[in-house]
């Protein structure tokens, strides 16, 4: 698909040589922190597991890998650099909406090293378009915006394979550090105030178009729990006999965990002794109750929530509790301000391949005290995939748009496996609501009573 020339990240200054060449090895270093990240992921396996199907529900890694340099070539090569295609050829075979999932593995697909031979190739041709790019003018080049649109997409797909890896079974393949300890938190619970609040974004430069346009929204006053669900609190509802009890799941959710044989997250396994287990990159360990619960679909969710006496946010309610400030009344870029993720922020791209146990990120709290909104696991929320008020397709309809209205959940905040580049206070993620594979979880809120609010004196 070649791009359209439509509505585009907002112009703001123009850019001088000095902020283009700065921008520029901003760029090159994302693209070599995404691909860094790609080679990790498939070099961490041999040829056999890297053409082979884990799951139908997942594509084999080396599709994965040359649907990474497909969008490349197409977007940065072809459309902004106006070269010649390099394999023109493999273009339907890397489409994703020309074949499911499930029958990539039937595909004549590039072998493992022809894979990686075109990757590079791409790479080096994207570079070249790169040095030579205004990084302005253009709506696609505007900010870098068609080289941070693909920097976003490598780490996305890198966060897919991180999953197939997860349903992979076999020896232990991924290592990495644990995440810093956790602690208590001073809060349970916080009110969000009611009231109007931006949500969306006009001027984040590699914002995607769903995420547009910043738009005021009416939010009423709630209270958001401060951390996520963890193991521990997600255990007693299934002790509870939680999912056999018809009472807490919607009907379509019901329907979903008797034909599924749903009785616990996905991943976990109780043993002869009654104790629970779970499994995460090829290790068996014992549950960890202090850790976000994670691989659980949005029924579970819902049904977890009714248990609880509580709810799933709405994605409003999640983006007002995440970016909200009360004293300037703005909406920030994060919850912990406006400056980009680090270390001590937040749980991102891949560093540790598990959620941080709950209070491990004071330095990421929002000002309202709520923590580790990005990072650790997706949060499922409410709320159903729909344009923002205003929202124009930038620069293709087969991101966003053609998933409009359909039955999906919009996820929020990031996981463990999604990169600080792929993250912020307006991304907004998509899924069906039986999808069990991907990092995520889920945080609870609940209406404020009339009583509450008269006494703290809110109107
Ligand atoms: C935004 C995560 C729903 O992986 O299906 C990757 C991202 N779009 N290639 C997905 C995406 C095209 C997308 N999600
Ligand atoms: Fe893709």
């Amino acid at each position: 698909m070649t791009a359209p020339e439509k509505t585009a990240p907002e112009k703001t200054q123009p850019l001088d040589t000095t902020a283009a060449e700065q921008l520029r090895t901003k760029v090159a270093e994302q693209l070599a922190a995404s691909r860094a990240r790609s080679t990790v992921l498939t070099d961490a396996v041999d040829e056999t597991d890297l053409v082979a199907q884990h799951s139908p529900l997942m594509s084999p890694l080396v599709w994965d890998l040359a649907h990474i340099g497909s969008q490349e070539e197409l977007w940065l090569v072809r459309d902004v650099g106006g070269r010649e295609p390099l394999r023109p050829e493999i273009d339907g075979m890397y489409d994703a909406f020309q074949h499911s999932r499930a029958s990539r593995v039937e595909l004549p697909l590039l072998t493992p090293s022809e894979t990686r031979a075109y990757v590079a190739q791409v790479r080096e041709k994207a570079l070249d378009v790169l040095s030579s790019s205004p990084l302005t003018g253009r709506p696609l080049e505007e900010r870098g915006f068609a080289f941070g649109m693909i920097v976003q997409h490598e780490q996305q797909h890198d966060e897919t394979m991180l999953a197939t890896h997860q349903l992979r079974k076999g020896a232990p393949v991924l290592h990495a550090p644990e995440p810093p300890p956790g602690r208590p938190l001073p809060a349970r619970e916080v009110l969000v105030p009611g009231g109007p609040f931006v949500m969306g974004t006009s001027t984040e430069p590699w914002a995607l178009d769903n995420e547009r346009p910043a738009h005021s929204r009416q939010v009423d006053a709630f209270w958001i729990d401060t951390a996520p669900v963890t193991n521990g609190g997600y255990l007693e509802f299934v002790e509870a006999g939680g999912y056999t009890d018809e009472r807490w799941w919607s009907e379509a959710g019901w329907k979903h965990r008797v034909a599924a044989g749903l009785v616990a997250p996905q991943f976990w396994r109780r043993d002869g002794t009654g104790d629970w287990h779970r499994r995460r990159f090829g290790v068996v360990a014992p549950l960890r109750l202090d850790e976000p619960v994670v691989h659980v679909c949005a029924h579970e969710a819902d049904a977890y929530a009714k248990w609880a006496g509580k709810r799933l946010p709405s994605e409003a309610e999640w983006e007002k509790a995440a970016r909200h400030d009360p004293a300037s009344g703005r909406s920030l870029r994060y919850p912990w301000g406006d400056d980009d993720p680090t270390p001590v922020r937040a749980n991102l791209g891949q560093r540790h391949l598990q959620p941080a146990p709950v209070g491990a990120y004071p330095a990421g709290a929002s000002p309202l005290g709520v923590e580790q909104l990005i990072g650790d696991v997706w949060e499922w929320t409410s709320s159903g995939w729909h344009p923002h008020p205003g929202f124009q397709v930038f620069p293709y309809a087969e991101y966003s748009e053609v998933f409009f209205g359909g039955d999906y959940r919009v996820l929020r905040g990031g996981s463990f496996g999604t990169d600080a580049a792929a993250i912020r206070g307006t991304f907004r993620n998509w899924d069906v609501p039986i999808r069990r594979q991907i990092f995520a979880g889920l945080r609870l809120a609940r209406d404020a009573t009339p009583a509450e609010l008269d006494a703290r004196g809110v109107a």
